[in-house]
């Protein structure tokens, strides 16, 4: 697909008639589609049973966790490796299943880490990886940005000085940050070195762990924490000029319902709408508190259904992904990486909601079938994986332009998720460049 074809125009410029993205990730299975991924109805089934909220609770809770188990990752967890790598700005999830989706190609030489945060991801990449000759950092967020060069200086002072052990002393790493979203890797890839981003030589290994770090939940002043109040802010980029209060006091009521709907999948969309936009009258919103008090009362008049902290908690998503523009940003950076991995590289993506879940699958399948095979329904092939060496990777999906490992996507173990809430409902999902 082509790149203009894939910019978002923002809602409010779009023409009358257009689909939201959110509808458009959630439009049915082409048949093309249905042929890699969809034979299972029943487990479609067995998901829409898992999310009845009539369902006796225990009964529930059953029945999600069969469904997890299918895709529980099969790797053993590793406390020694998660403990040092976790620390008080942020936690890396699947860790332990990052380092294995990029246990090949070896050597990996070069490797970018688009959504750098902490560095926990990065920092074990490096350890696992002595021969890495480059590493490149990204981060919209410059306080992020900054915690995470912190760490990376650390560790390259401690490897210089012989602290890391034998294997750190090996090879000479050229590491680079950038305070950049990752949908521009071309140009920050470009700046390093041409050869990588035009496609001539190209990148090893590149990561994307979407969502946010526990700095930023944790600051009250972003605006990004249901439960501390603070302003009506949620830009991961400070310098964005578009903010979660300017939506929610000037957008047109339509557009306020349909970001409720499409991008927090809130049931309880219309009457929120209502009363944000009635909110208006008064003077508008100014505070995360504020937008609290008025889901807590919406959810008190509708019998508070789920409680007010998963509507909260929904709201705040969809206000965050249309202030940073994040599933077009997202869709577009998977084709700008895809383009800018070496023959063999590897891009592994975290989702955390279904939403960027669907297009990280949807697009890695785009990505391996190419544009000239549009039309040709039996271009991909599923093919069990038995690859001793690689045993993670149970089923891939195989196009002309390469493969996708993870057929079904690989999620945290229960040891992960008893030791770190926050990694229930990531995702993790690799591709590799023919
Ligand atoms: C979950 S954290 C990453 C944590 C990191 N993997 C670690 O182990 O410490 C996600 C990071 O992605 C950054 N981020 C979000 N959207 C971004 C974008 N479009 N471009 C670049 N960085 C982004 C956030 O600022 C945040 O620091």
């Amino acid at each position: 697909m082509a790149t203009a074809a894939r910019r978002l125009v923002p809602f409010h410029l779009r023409p009358p008639g257009a689909r939201p993205l959110a509808a458009v990730a959630a439009a049915p299975h082409s048949r093309k589609r249905d042929a890699v991924s969809c034979k299972s109805t029943g487990k479609t089934r067995a998901k829409n049973k898992a999310k009845d909220t009539t369902m006796w609770r225990p009964q529930r809770r059953e029945l999600e966790e069969h469904l997890k188990r299918r895709t529980r990752s099969a790797g053993a967890f590793d406390p020694g490796l998660y403990r040092r790598h976790s620390h008080s700005h942020h936690v890396p999830v699947l860790l332990g299943e990052v380092l294995a989706a990029f246990r090949r190609p070896l050597p990996l030489r070069s490797f970018v880490d688009c959504t750098l945060g902490a560095a926990g991801h990065s920092l074990a990449m490096m350890e696992a990886h002595p021969e890495m000759e480059l590493h490149v950092g990204m981060d919209v967020d410059p306080s992020a940005l900054e915690i995470g060069q912190r760490h990376i200086e650390a560790f390259l002072v401690s490897r210089a000085t012989g602290e890391g052990g034998e294997d750190a002393l090996q090879g000479t790493l050229r590491a680079y940050t950038h305070v950049k979203n990752f949908k521009y890797i071309k140009h920050v890839l470009g700046g390093v070195d041409e050869s990588l981003a035009d496609g001539s030589s190209g990148v090893d290994g590149i990561l994307i762990d979407l969502g946010m770090s526990s700095m930023q939940v944790n600051r009250s002043d972003r605006g990004f924490s249901v439960l501390n109040d603070g302003p009506l802010d949620m830009r991961m980029d400070p310098k964005a000029t578009l903010t979660a209060e300017d939506i929610l006091n000037s957008w047109p009521e339509l557009e306020v319902g349909r970001i409720l709907r499409d991008y927090g999948e809130e049931s309880n969309w219309q009457s929120l709408q209502r009363r944000i936009v009635k909110e208006r009258k008064t003077g508008g919103l100014h505070s995360t508190g504020e937008l609290v008090k008025l889901i807590q009362r919406t959810c008190t008049i509708s019998g508070g259904r789920q409680g007010w902290i998963k509507t909260a908690t929904r709201v705040f998503q969809a206000l965050r992904i249309a202030v940073n523009d994040e599933l077009q940003t997202l869709e577009d950076a998977l084709h700008s990486c895809f383009d800018c991995l070496a023959p063999d590289g590897r891009l592994a993506v975290i989702s955390f909601h279904s939403l960027e879940d669907r297009i990280v699958k949807q697009t890695f399948l785009e990505l391996i079938r190419g544009d000239e095979a549009e039309d040709d329904e039996e271009d991909l092939v599923c093919a069990d994986i038995d690859d001793e060496d690689e045993p993670w990777f149970k089923q891939r999906v195989q196009g002309t332009n390469g493969t996708v490992l993870t057929k079904r996507p690989t999620t945290p173990s229960q040891e992960e998720e008893k030791l770190n809430q926050r990694c229930r409902s990531a995702k993790l999902r690799v591709i590799q460049k023919a």
